[in-house]
């Protein structure tokens, strides 16, 4: 082929998958274990790595024990533990990746939104009033029970609330290894958007928007 040519391809390849594919690129081999001495895959974003020779592949890769009890939680109620291929390499390049999230009873997880992911929200136990909102407002939510399933679809607001007198855990699954999220609370007040515009569009006063903001800036 001529040179030109491959590059040519490898652009359209490369546009197509950023711009115009629904999901993250089909793999082109079984697996691709990242080698980790290209790097660490987040650094500071999510980076793909070479893969290790498949030969040096074990059992153990494709294995994870990481979600067998719930996390730390935020002083919302929630604890949330993002499985993807920082921390488990077995899944890179599979299109996919998890969440455990555990509520105590009135916690709830703020309305966020995974730019890049359609989820899949397993309860595991507990009763959760769940919902998104879609692209012409209208909110599809109700109090969801252990075993049942609900779905948010790519890019929509979404929410979840432990509505029971026990805990809730939740088992979420996404069809992207990087689904990337952004809290509305926190994309809106604690990103640094002038206040002036705050004001204006939130009806807020300027001591109001200083109330939002300490809540709302992320904790380092
Ligand atoms: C992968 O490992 C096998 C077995 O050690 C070796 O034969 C092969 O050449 C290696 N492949 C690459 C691309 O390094």
């Amino acid at each position: 082929m001529f040179p030109g040519l491959s590059v040519l391809l490898v652009t359209i390849l490369s546009l197509r998958s950023q711009f115009t594919s629904g999901s993250d690129p089909d793999p082109v081999q079984d697996f691709c274990i990242p080698d980790t001495k290209y790097g660490s895959i987040r650094t500071p974003q999510f980076k793909i790595l070479p893969c290790k020779n498949s030969s040096e592949a074990t059992t153990d890769d494709f294995v994870f024990s990481g979600i067998k009890a719930e996390g730390t939680f935020t002083d919302t109620g929630l604890s949330s533990i993002s499985i993807n291929p920082a921390v488990f390499p077995g899944l890179n390049t599979l299109g996919m990746s998890f969440v455990r999230s555990d509520l105590k009873p009135g916690g709830f997880n703020a309305p966020h939104f995974h730019p890049r992911a359609t989820e899949i929200t397993y309860v595991v136990q507990g009763s959760v009033y769940s919902g998104f909102v879609d692209s012409t407002n209208r909110v599809f939510a109700r109090v969801i029970e252990k075993g049942e399933v609900m779905i948010f679809p790519r890019g929509l607001v979404h929410f979840q609330m432990n509505v029971g007198k026990s805990m809730a855990t939740i088992f979420g699954s996404f069809n992207s290894q990087n689904p990337g999220m952004q809290k509305i609370p926190t994309a809106v007040f604690g990103s640094g958007i002038r206040d002036e515009l705050l004001e204006k569009a939130f009806g807020l006063s300027h001591k109001q928007i200083s109330v939002m903001r300490r809540r709302f800036v992320p904790k380092t």
